[in-house]
């Protein structure tokens, strides 16, 4: 869990998960009804953050709920154990349940109840450890659907970072998975991913395992009147003075993005503190902003080198940022259309209903302009 009055880098706890409320009713409704649900978007847009508030609020109303996050595993047999473990822990309320089975002695005295609980699961003690790899994974695809139906619930299932899954376990995965989950009749499955193409394909592309399984939803931008109450309220309840005026200039600055939001107003609150001043001035907000870019510009460099091995790209992205036309005289214009697309490609820029492109990070968009000043 993240720190500080502004949280920052993890998912956020619910008290500080800012517009979200209605896409979160809008999920919950449809995965109640067993709709699987597919996020993409770029990396600290607030995937992970919204989606344990799905999860907490399915469990609540009574659903089986497990979350797994690709990133986080080493190899096939990993996932597995971690997914296994996420489900029984509905029955069990035990975090690592497999754990408890491999060590006989353990189990029992966490109670004889204990393998009864697993017993219609084909669980027994040692269980992991008399399969192979895939008979582990095989079983861990089909457990959500085998603990619906015995239980009788709702399950959503949440799948972190999916992009990752063929290469964290093997490029037959996605075949595996949908042959699973297609059979299973009380479970919807939540996925994310932070490569938006790699995921339209995945779940768009005609070819593919997942062609049509999960609805794609968009992920709806958090608005300026959500983020004025909660800004304001978070430095009032450090006795900090704001007027809506001053609050706004920071969501100008930061445009509203979901981190880049917060990191700005956590530099401008210990701003405040290191003054020793409790009134948000615009000069406070100044002094934040400037603070925040300096500590962004690594990050952004970093961007930047990497965008810049492809040709134009650094060009184009200038232009992109300064307002300027991108096609030029003396260039093909399927070059320049190469390098636009490669920005969407990284979530750098996106289309606009209007055909328009936004920065999908504003303050990325301004170190750009400072850049090349
Ligand atoms: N709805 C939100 N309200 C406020 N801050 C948010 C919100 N969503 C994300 N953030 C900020 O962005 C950071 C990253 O969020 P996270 O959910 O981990 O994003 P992702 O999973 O898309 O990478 C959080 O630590 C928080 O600072
Ligand atoms: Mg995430």
């Amino acid at each position: 869990m993240t720190k500080g009055l502004f949280p920052l880098g993890g998912p956020v706890a619910k008290e500080d998960l800012v517009g979200r409320e209605q896409f979160i009713v809008s999920l919950v409704n449809r995965l109640s009804e067993g709709q699987s649900v597919m996020l993409a978007g770029p990396r600290r847009i607030g995937k992970t953050s919204l989606a344990h508030e799905v999860l907490r609020r399915m469990k609540n109303k009574g659903a089986y709920t497990a979350a797994v996050d690709f990133f986080r595993f080493s190899g096939k047999r990993d996932f597995a154990a971690s997914l296994i473990d996420a489900c029984l822990e509905n029955r069990t309320g035990i975090n690592k349940t497999l754990n408890v089975l491999r060590d006989r002695a353990k189990a029992m005295a966490g109670g004889a109840q204990f393998a009864i609980k697993l017993k219609d699961l084909e669980i027994s003690f040692g269980f992991p450890d008399k399969k192979s790899d895939d008979e582990l994974l095989d079983y861990a695809l089909k457990l959500p659907g085998i603990l619906a139906d015995r239980d009788e619930k709702v399950m959503v299932v949440m799948f972190d970072e999916f992009q990752e899954a063929s290469r964290v376990t093997d490029p037959e995965i996605f075949k595996r998975m949908r042959a699973h989950f297609q059979t299973q009749k009380g479970v919807a499955y939540l996925f994310l991913g932070s490569k938006e193409g790699m995921m339209q394909t995945l779940f768009g592309g005609r070819k593919e395992a997942f062609y049509r399984f999960a609805i794609m939803l968009p992920i709806p931008i958090i608005a300026e009147d959500d983020w004025i109450p909660y800004i304001t309220q978070k430095f009032a309840s450090r006795n900090i003075q704001t007027d809506a005026e001053v609050v706004k200039e920071i969501i100008q600055f930061s445009g509203g993005h979901p981190q880049d939001t917060m990191f700005l107003c956590s530099e401008v609150y210990y701003t405040l503190l290191e003054t020793g001043n409790n009134v948000l001035t615009r000069d406070y907000v100044r002094l934040g902003y400037n603070r925040a870019m300096l500590a962004l510009a690594p990050i952004f460099d970093e961007m930047l080198d990497d965008l810049s091995t492809r040709p134009q790209v650094r060009r184009v992205l200038y232009q992109l940022a300064a307002g300027e036309n991108v096609y030029q005289e003396g260039i093909h214009p399927n070059k320049i259309k190469r390098a636009v697309d490669h920005l969407i490609s990284r979530a750098v820029i996106e289309k606009t209903a209007r055909g328009s492109y936004v920065f999908v990070e504003p303050m990325f968009q301004q170190y750009i302009l400072q850049q090349f000043q």
